[in-house]
């Protein structure tokens, strides 16, 4: 009886456990996630933090795409879609809000002794055409470029996310081809202009006078003035800048890393945000900022009392050596 009593216990034993394996089994399958999540993310972490990033394994040849986690991303990120931004419009608005008021304040700076009457040649056909080639580039490269960064929390919501990505897919085409007229503007405009674009005290002294645009001085200057001098340097440097770090990107992986990369794109689009403000200043002084400037670049020649108040040196060097530059000085029509 006891033997039958200990079979029947073990047989209930049995059951039980199986019950119980039967009923916890089902639940396990529906719920093959029951990890701890926060246990699973404290892993993650740690990872990360070891390892500084997490990368997997994969059939595909190129092994770059293993790499899973990258913490440097998240930082690039951050600076891409915040820090930028402020950097940009901390520029960009800033210097026209100070055009705005130096507008309001100095006003045009007058040519003060008139018209002569008799012009002189300041710059020949092949030196504007690069000018201008290398300004239509800029200015279509800086506002397709400017919507990488601003557009689409600007206009997307506006526009709608179709016609956006339509204008921005174009916007891209052309920042990435019109880079190379741009390039070739740069190199020219370095070679071109070199000549008159080494700083010496001359500019020393003509910075030291506010370069007759602050108050109404006339310090003396050669062709080119200490702030045109600066300008010059800003195209040379800051277009040299854009055009490396800007081909790193459009080529990406010759000789570079994501790491090299994301340094080359902060490099080319802080570099980007302050080129844009300097020549915003340049575009003021050229137009609205002062009397006969801009038929220098658009015609190609000056007053000669233009040429007497902004670059008398220049000016005596012209006439005095009776260069055909000089020589083609040249009554106005
Ligand atoms: C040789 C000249 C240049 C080349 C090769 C070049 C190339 C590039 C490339 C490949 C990108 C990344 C685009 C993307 O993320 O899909 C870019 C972005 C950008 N470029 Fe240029 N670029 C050049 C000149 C310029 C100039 C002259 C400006 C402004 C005046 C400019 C402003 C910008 C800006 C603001 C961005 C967006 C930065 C960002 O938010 O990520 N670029 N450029």
């Amino acid at each position: 009886m006891a033997k039958i009593v200990a079979h029947m216990r073990l047989i209930a034993g049995a059951l039980a456990l199986a019950i119980v394996v039967a009923l916890s089994a089902p639940v396990s399958a529906q719920q093959p996630n029951s990890v701890n999540p926060t246990a699973d993310a404290v892993k993650e972490q740690q990872l990360l933090q070891q390892l500084k990033m997490i990368q997997g394994r994969g059939t595909i040849p190129d092994v770059k795409s293993y790499v899973i986690e990258h913490p440097v991303g998240r930082n690039w990120q951050e600076f891409h879609s915040v820090t930028l931004r402020w950097i940009g419009a901390i520029a960009i608005l800033g210097m026209l809000l100070l055009l705005v008021i130096f507008y309001l304040w100095r006003g045009m700076v007058r040519l003060e002794s008139g018209r002569s009457g008799r012009k002189i040649v300041r710059f020949n056909a092949f030196e504007r055409f690069v000018h201008w080639m290398t300004a239509t580039c800029f200015i279509i490269l800086a506002i397709t470029g400017l919507n990488i960064t601003f557009g689409r929390p600007l206009f997307a919501s506006t526009v709608g996310s179709e016609a956006f990505t339509t204008w921005s897919e174009w916007a891209k085409y052309a920042h990435n081809y019109l880079s190379f007229p741009f390039t070739i503007g740069v190199v020219l405009i370095f070679l071109m202009w070199i000549g008159g674009n080494i700083p010496n005290a001359v500019d020393v002294e003509w910075f030291k006078r506010g370069g007759g645009i602050v108050g109404d001085d006339h310090p003396p200057a050669y062709r080119f003035n200490g702030g045109q001098k600066a300008i010059y340097w800003i195209v040379v440097l800051g277009g040299g800048a854009v055009a490396i770090t800007g081909y790193t990107l459009m080529f990406p992986f010759y000789g570079t890393t994501i790491d090299t990369m994301q340094y080359a794109q902060m490099v080319h689009a802080v570099v980007a945000m302050l080129f844009i403000a300097a020549m915003l200043g340049h575009i003021y002084i050229g137009t609205i900022g002062m009397e006969g400037a801009f038929e220098a670049m658009g015609e190609g020649t000056v007053d000669v009392n233009w040429a007497r108040e902004h670059h008398r040196l220049w000016l005596e060097d012209e006439m005095g050596r009776g260069s055909p530059k000089g020589a083609r000085a040249q009554p106005a029509e």
